[in-house]
């Protein structure tokens, strides 16, 4: 609660200019996060093409609530922007659930060529049924898996870890079959369960771990990028239908130099970020092709289940484009 008032406080220091329409843009990490300065870029880029047309206030680190609360303000039109994961998204457009599929992405650049492509775009196309309108796809980076139990090498060594998930079936149904305990959790929730030990991990890539600190209350990380975490930005419906052609033209146009901001962010932490860790006291283990190859045998249910739920063809196609 003192952490909501604190972040609160932050976003009403924002000054809007005087005539402006402000824009209320929450997420869930720090302002020098990868969501941070996507958020700052999109200002600049509103700034730069509309003058001060828009004022921003931002909400950063959970200020206006977990994922699930922001999206639901986009719904209703109290919140106006926001830049989250596909954590919660699958509550509000099921199809987005492919993306969280494990190991589908090989690597960034096969990600990033999939969602900025026809596949990527179509889905985006989607949100507008649910009451949201979605402006680009961002990231976050291959989450890995963070603990304070041992070291993990094998899909033996979850069993029973107690691990903080997002609230995400795709997800969920993958840790429960190597064995773990999975807790979904929103996550204002996760520093507090893992200082008390309520939990003894969580998974997220290494943008989230880094700029969150993470090092504070984990011991061990074990690179396994298991999945990839793909981020979204979204508009409220209501903000969008107000704007003229003109200034919706400028938001698409935010949104691209928000994504070019947020991959150099995920880009330097990805090269850099082990070696903060290590230096802030985590021990690091990289699990090797054959290592990851155990993990991703194990998910044999679970894939046949995500084939019928989400079309084998689409996770073929995923999966064949470069
Ligand atoms: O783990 C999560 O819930 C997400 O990755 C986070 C940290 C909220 C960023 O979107």
């Amino acid at each position: 609660m003192k952490h909501l008032y604190a972040a609160a406080l932050i976003g009403a220091g924002f000054a809007v200019p005087a005539g402006a329409q402000e824009i209320k843009i929450g997420y869930a990490l720090a302002e020098d996060s990868h969501y941070g300065v996507a958020a700052k870029a999109f200002e600049q880029s509103i700034a730069g093409a509309l003058g001060d047309q828009f004022g921003f206030r931002h909400f950063p680190s959970s200020g206006l609530g977990g994922e699930r609360e922001v999206i639901e303000g986009l719904q209703l039109g109290t919140v106006e922007m926001t830049i989250v994961s596909t954590g919660t998204l699958s509550n509000f457009v099921p199809e987005v659930g492919v993306f969280d599929v494990p190991f589908l992405f090989s690597s960034l650049d096969h990600a990033r060529s999939v969602l900025d492509g026809q596949i990527g775009q179509d889905m985006l196309a989607k949100f507008d049924d649910a009451g949201i309108h979605a402006l680009a796809w961002g990231e976050q980076g291959f989450r890995h898996i963070t603990n304070n139990r041992g070291p993990i090498a094998a899909p033996a060594d979850t069993d029973g870890l107690k691990i903080r998930t997002m609230e995400n079936p795709v997800h969920i149904a993958a840790f429960e079959a190597l064995g773990a305990a999975p807790t979904p959790m929103a996550w204002p929730e996760v520093i507090g369960a893992l200082q008390q030990g309520a939990i003894d991990g969580q998974e997220n890539p290494l943008s989230v771990i880094v700029s969150a600190k993470l090092s504070e209350v984990q011991k061990y990380l074990t690179l396994d990028g298991h999945v990839y975490s793909p981020a979204v930005i979204l508009v409220s419906p209501s903000l969008w239908g107000q704007l003229d052609d003109d200034q919706k033209a400028a938001f698409d146009q935010a949104a691209i130099d928000a994504v070019a901001a947020m991959r150099g962010y995920v880009d330097e932490v990805e090269a850099s970020g082990v070696e903060t860790l290590k230096s802030e006291g985590m021990e690091v283990n990289e699990l090797s092709a054959e290592q990851k190859a155990a993990f991703r045998d194990a998910l044999a249910e679970p894939y046949k289940a995500y084939e019928e739920q989400f079309g084998k063809d689409l996770m073929d196609s995923i999966q064949a484009a470069d």
